[in-house]
């Protein structure tokens, strides 16, 4: 018989453990400094609203803790921008990487293995002048018990951004007629699409959203972009490049909420 449980964190942990996000953005060998860099130019060629929406120089001497920093692109740069960075994240083979990414650059930082619906247990409450979580949030089973325990450790006078899946989008739709998966690696445990509605009731009485919009549409055939061949669909080589913005603002995957304490 199938089982119907809900997947657990150890799910979602082995399932990032098993392939770390992004860590095959280079084919150098992982741990060079190449492949760093090559990883970072490949993440924000694709993603290119990640720099303006992190807005990383403007945390240069602040307190800056990330919830679920991957293999540490984003860490990176704000490290390099001079913030006083914490990283946290579930999958240890994932911050492996990012901290060996740190010594490979001689950037500073603090990296700190555990679960976000447990945060307030591993860093210090009111502590941050940022919190920064992008793309992480969605996947985990208690999603509205990772932003109650960021609101105990960000500053009153702080700010908390963060990327979810938006239910509204052109990758959605895909991924509901069968033509698309959420993330590279099949099987992902959880991976919750969200409405304005649902961004709602995940920071209601802890937050106030100071805005929210959308970007981000995938354009490239896939098969070509695995072989690092930036060829854009052929219904989006059509579009002039207005339309395509359009469409991304409306209908783009990555919900991007700005939000400060309540
Ligand atoms: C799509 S990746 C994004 C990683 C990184 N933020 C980036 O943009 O490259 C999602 C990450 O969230 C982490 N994650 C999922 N649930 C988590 C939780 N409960 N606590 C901490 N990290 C979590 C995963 O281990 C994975 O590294």
């Amino acid at each position: 018989m199938k089982s119907t449980a809900q997947p657990t964190v150890r799910d979602v942990q082995e399932y990032w453990n098993r392939r770390p996000c992004n860590i095959g953005h280079s084919k150098l060998e992982v741990g060079t400094r190449d492949y760093f860099d090559e990883v970072e130019q490949r993440k924000y060629f694709v993603e290119n609203h990640i720099p303006g929406f992190a807005q990383f120089t403007r945390w240069k001497g602040k307190k800056v803790l990330e919830v679920g920093c991957g293999i540490g692109t984003d860490a990176t740069n704000f490290a390099r921008a001079g913030a006083d960075y914490t990283g946290i994240e579930l999958s240890g083979a994932s911050l492996k990487v990012a901290q060996n990414r740190f010594e490979v650059f001689g950037l500073k930082g603090t990296f700190i293995p555990c679960n976000a619906e447990e945060l307030s247990n591993y860093v210090d409450k009111r502590a941050f002048d940022l919190v920064y979580s992008f793309g992480v949030i969605h996947h985990t089973p208690n999603q509205r018990a990772v932003v109650e325990e960021i609101r105990k450790v960000v500053k009153d006078d702080g700010e908390f951004r963060m990327m979810v899946y938006a239910k509204n989008s052109w990758k959605d739709a895909m991924i509901e007629g069968g033509l698309d998966q959420p993330e590279a690696q099949s099987g992902c445990p959880i991976a919750t699409t969200y409405t304005e509605e649902m961004v709602r009731e995940l920071t209601d009485g802890l937050f106030e959203v100071t805005e929210a919009r959308q970007a981000h549409i995938f354009p490239y055939v896939v098969e070509k972009y695995r072989q690092f061949e930036y060829e854009p669909q052929p219904w989006f080589a059509a579009m002039p490049p207005a339309m395509f913005d359009a469409l991304e603002r409306r209908f783009g995957w990555h919900f991007l909420i700005t939000t400060r304490p309540i």
